[in-house]
């Protein structure tokens, strides 16, 4: 939610902000901004809507200087416009900020700025900070955003500069911000892609720091001004994989980056030699007797596979929460809880807060992420990371089948730990689980892809799509119906196909596309009866069905096939004509399939 970008150094401030900024549209696009400093003065230049408008004007007349700050934007106080758009200046521009998160108590903070006789430009919260730096100024920009930040409550990554000081000046109180230390030259970005290009060492800055950067380096200090020391860590993702190499979409990129992912999450974990699972996790297998998972939207449906997995395969009981409900219901959490949160990026604000109220119950919490360094990951007693890769494209993709192959990592673990799997059994779904790369790339051969494409293409006009599922598949389908309102705005509801009878089968009629999981499993029969129930109403049946099944073909009036494999791993392999379906659907409908309208991809506001 909004990017942010600072850079201190000898190059041009411009080209650097800017390609830094392309790499964070991801968390919001309803305008952009850059301030760059000349030594002299401070020059602002901002645009409603996407990155492209501020590049088109900024080719025209560009903004010369060697340091300066700039932010994407997803809007939450105040409509999208020139004027909102960050970054803001007080009246006499000489201090310019931009901001990430929410300040909370900003319109009393407001009342008593105007009272005093500030005037505002803008309906954000965030202008009212650097009106509150301008009153606490006298000659030390330092001093003077410690002396805001006092007054401020909620959440911030801020980063401030003025036009009297070659220095910026950044903090952060939950919203991600992390520090790049270049040769003679400094970043700050929301997100590690935004740095790749330049430097791998990075700091990441944590809640109550504050960083002060200029071309002799860096100091942070806690927010009393105390000096604080934090490790300078060497990224290892290359600056390829946060570019889009000749695809279309970033999207479309991580699709096919699956195979890889998912290598990279098994990598070193499955041991087919002796049949067995290791997790890179100091976690006791017998501390707990019962499981919370929390997360929100994708990863949600990647818990809700976990839930299967976990109680099928380990025998544990399992509670799956959407966090912005867990951390408000007053769950009954013990010491003997083990609290799962699941996050693409580990910084959505409701999962973390959901891990916060489970820690308050007493529960070890463990997070399964992807961004290295991210709050959950320091917060957490215990973090298996999904080793996906930099993602992206706002609808996550190889983030969720990565999660879900951590959930079967893990349950496969526990189950062997806690001796409610055979030795044999483990050792067979290892040898399963060890195919799925290669399951992938052959999910995403030339002609599956073409099957689906067509599939997109006929019905790319339906107002409405149903997609059903059962038992472990029964996720696949609530995912397929999310990715593809997400991307193509079509409207998908998505319903356990056992479930469908008992009401949404209202809907059924000529015009509902309905996609049907019934790969190979127990319930295959079970979920066949559910699809005669649909056709029987003149719904138009499109099945996903496992290579070879010739019989039930005869139920649809389409067929994808995917890979056989185990049903226990076959919600991973399941995923991808439900991704690709989205995908060339919002293809045919000529929408931005990399940013959706509203969306943002890290969600850091309640
Ligand atoms: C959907 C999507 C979102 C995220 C959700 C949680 O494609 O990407 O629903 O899954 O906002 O984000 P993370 O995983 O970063 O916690």
């Amino acid at each position: 939610m909004c990017g942010i970008v600072g850079y201190i150094g000898p190059n041009n401030a411009q080209d650097i902000l800017i390609s830094g900024l392309s790499k964070l549209e991801y968390r919001g696009y309803d305008s952009a901004g850059i301030a760059v400093g000349d030594g002299a003065c401070i020059a602002t230049r901002k645009k409603a809507g996407k990155l492209a408008n501020l590049t088109a004007d900024l080719e025209h007349s560009p903004l010369p200087g060697t340091f300066g700050i700039g932010h994407t934007r997803w809007a939450t106080h105040g409509p999208p416009n020139d004027t909102n758009s960050h970054p803001h200046a007080t009246e006499n521009g000489d201090i310019v900020l931009v901001h990430n998160g929410i300040i909370e108590n900003y319109l009393e903070l407001k009342e008593g700025l105007l009272e005093r006789g500030h005037q505002f430009r803008s309906d954000t919260d965030s202008e009212v900070v650097a009106h509150l730096i301008e009153e606490a100024y006298a000659g030390n920009l330092e001093e003077a955003v410690r002396a805001a930040l006092a007054k401020v409550r909620g959440a911030y990554a801020l980063v401030v500069t003025h036009k009297d000081h070659r220095e910026i000046v950044a903090a952060r109180t939950v919203s991600p911000l992390v520090m790049g230390v270049g040769e003679g030259e400094m970043f700050l970005a929301s997100d590690v892609p935004a740095l790749l290009n330049y430097t791998r060492q990075m700091v990441f800055i944590q809640d109550g720091d504050m960083v002060i950067l200029n071309d002799d380096g860096y100091r942070i200090t806690d927010m009393q001004g105390h000096p604080v020391q934090r490790e300078v860590e060497t990224i290892d993702w290359d600056a390829e994989a946060a570019e889009k190499g000749g695809y279309d979409a970033y999207m479309q990129k991580e699709i096919f980056e699956q195979p890889q992912a998912l290598s990279n999450t098994l990598l070193g974990r499955l041991h087919d030699d002796q049949g067995s699972v290791e997790l890179d996790i100091e976690l006791d297998p017998n501390s707990f007797d019962r499981i919370h998972i929390v997360a929100c939207g994708t990863a949600y449906y990647a818990g809700m596979v976990g839930k299967y997995l976990l109680e099928q395969l380990a025998r544990v009981p399992v509670e799956l929460d959407v966090a912005s409900e867990y951390r408000y219901r007053e769950p009954v959490v013990t010491d003997r809880t083990l609290a799962i949160a699941v996050s693409q990026s580990g910084e959505t604000i409701d999962t973390l807060e959901g891990m916060r109220e489970a820690m308050r119950g007493g529960a070890q919490t463990l997070g399964i992420i992807n961004a290295k360094g991210s709050s959950m990951t320091r917060e957490l007693d215990h973090t298996l990371y999904v080793h996906a890769g930099p993602e992206i494209g706002v609808a996550s993709t190889k983030a969720y089948t990565s999660m879900v192959s951590a959930f079967l990592l893990l349950a496969l673990w526990l189950g062997q730990q806690r001796g409610t799997l055979s030795k044999e059994e483990v050792a067979r779904l290892v040898h399963e689980a060890r195919a799925l790369p290669r399951l992938i790339s052959e999910a995403l051969s030339d002609d599956r892809l073409g099957r689906v494409r067509a599939v997109a293409q006929k019905y790319h006009q339906a107002r409405d799509y149903l997609f059903l599922g059962r038992g472990v598949n029964n996720p696949t389908a609530y995912e397929g119906a999310l990715k593809l309102k997400e991307i193509s705005y079509i409207h998908a509801e998505a319903y356990a196909a056992g479930e469908m009878k008992h009401g949404p089968i209202a809907l059924i009629d000529e015009h509902l596309p309905v996609v049907v999981v019934a790969t190979e499993s127990r319930l295959l029969e079970k979920t066949i009866s559910n699809v005669q129930e649909v056709r029987a109403r003149g719904g138009r049946v499109i099945l996903i069905l496992s290579d070879g099944d010739t019989e039930n073909v005869q139920h649809a009036e389409d067929v994808l096939y995917v890979p056989r494999c185990d049903e226990m791993i076959s919600p991973i392999v399941n995923a991808v004509p439900m991704q690709l379906l989205a995908y060339y659907t919002a293809e045919t409908l000529g929408k931005d399939v990399d940013k959706p309208r509203n969306l943002a991809k890290s969600v850091t506001v309640e």
